[in-house]
């Protein structure tokens, strides 16, 4: 800690990680040249209210393909496509920005720290008004993958399949806007498994719910939820990870190679620096969903070489993001955060190192530019603790039943909570 402490007074700042760009190819967040900037300013209304993709009714399935489908048919050159959007996170986890001023000239990551919850929220928060822009409606909002519930522990059934059946014609079939052709075909209808990166179990049927192995991983899957949430998940540092500095941004492949080349244990990072959200639940969901192209280069979108276990779209962070289950998924770990502090009892850190860290994003619903000429927002990590100043909610915190009968909802609903494992 004293190591890390000591890197981080030496100026490797969270704020000095967008000066630089280094692949044109991107739609980079703009430097001090572009003159238009607005800092963001709280939502006044809640109007958006997430809710978990595998129970949504049929309008608001459809809303959401509609919404996704019109973003990836825009012009890549507009910041607001979808490839244009999957690229900003490419961006701020595969190396493409660096630290500056630097010694070293290291990537910038925002994974394995204490950015890695408040910057997804952001990033998929535009994301989302995005999308609502996209079809006119402003109450639009991002359904999440609910898998940590018995009933959400598979891919959900909007993103599974290739085609559609096309409403105006049964004969007919029109391609599902949510669907990606990189995800590990063992698993379109399969158990999640939430500590899959341990595990690399084999799948279990997702309707074989008589079959006693699938209860026990069901079991195994809430004990991995309560672990990430309240067992492990005592303090801020635990839960979001360590603070942002140079060493902890790195990647963990390379943290754990320079260990072994030390051939020193006493110098080897804690097994990772990511908190318990960002370790538990969330990277096993990326690994289970991803195709796997191990030794098999020509398969592989990434280029990797085939090393084992190479996967992407979702199993690689690189790629991670040209699924649009991507999404969906991150709405679920930002559900878990907006329940670790509404619900659990968590406190987020009150350095002011980490609260007025701040991004840039392309703004469609801010300006009276909208889609076509979004406005660039400077965003700041207090800026998002609470979802409400970002205008939505989980259905969590609406829903009336709740309200009516706490315990016996929360039990329904998070029947991870008072799990004794
Ligand atoms: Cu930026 Cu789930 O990763």
């Amino acid at each position: 800690d004293a190591q890390l402490d000591e890197q981080c007074r030496r100026g490797d700042k969270v704020s000095d990680a967008l000066v630089k760009c280094t692949d044109k190819g991107f739609p980079c967040p703009p430097t001090s040249t572009n003159p238009i900037v607005v800092d963001f300013t709280r939502q006044q209304e809640v109007k958006r209210t997430r809710e978990p993709a595998h129970l949504l009714r049929m309008e608001n399935r459809e809303k959401y393909k509609e919404a996704v489908a019109k973003m990836k048919a825009l012009p890549k050159e507009n910041p607001l496509s979808f490839d244009a959007q999957s690229a900003i996170h490419e961006a701020y986890c595969d190396g493409h920005y660096r630290y500056d001023p630097t010694e070293k000239n290291r990537p910038f990551d925002v994974h394995f720290s204490w950015i890695f919850a408040p910057w997804h929220r952001m990033y998929i928060y535009f994301y989302e008004r995005a999308l609502g822009e996209l079809i006119g409606d402003d109450t639009f909002a991002l359904p999440y993958w609910n898998w940590d519930h018995p009933s959400g522990m598979a891919l959900p059934a909007i993103f599974r399949d290739k085609d559609d059946r096309d409403p105006s014609d049964s004969k007919k079939k029109k391609s599902n806007p949510l669907y990606d052709p990189n995800r590990n075909g063992d698993h379109l209808n399969a158990l999640v498994d939430l500590d899959f990166i341990n595990t690399r179990s084999k799948p279990i049927p997702f309707d074989d719910t008589t079959n006693p192995a699938y209860q026990q991983a069901v079991q195994k899957n809430l004990c991995t939820i309560y672990q990430q949430q309240i067992r492990l998940a005592k303090g801020p540092r635990c839960f979001h990870g360590d603070k942002l500095c140079s060493e902890t941004s790195f990647r963990m492949k390379e943290i754990n190679e320079r260990s072994k080349r030390r051939q020193d244990s006493s110098t080897k990072l804690k097994s990772s620096t990511s908190g318990t959200l960002e370790r538990l639940a969330h990277s096993s969901v990326h690994v289970w969903t991803g195709r796997s192209c191990a030794r098999d280069p020509r398969t592989c979108a990434a280029g990797h070489d085939g090393e084992p276990h190479c996967t992407n779209d979702m199993g690689f962070l690189g790629s991670a993001s040209r699924d649009p289950v991507f999404y969906s998924h991150h709405a679920n770990v930002d559900r878990m955060w907006h329940l670790w502090t509404t619900k659990l009892g968590g406190k987020d850190f009150e350095d002011t190192e980490w609260l007025d860290a701040s991004f840039v994003f392309y703004d469609a619903g801010g300006g009276s530019n909208g889609i076509e000429n979004p406005q660039l927002v400077r965003i700041k990590v207090s800026d998002v603790l609470k979802p409400a100043n970002l205008g939505y909610a989980y259905d969590d915190d609406v829903d009336e039943a709740y309200k009516k009968d706490p315990a016996k909802y929360s039990k329904e609903k998070l029947p991870w909570r008072d799990i004794k494992p």
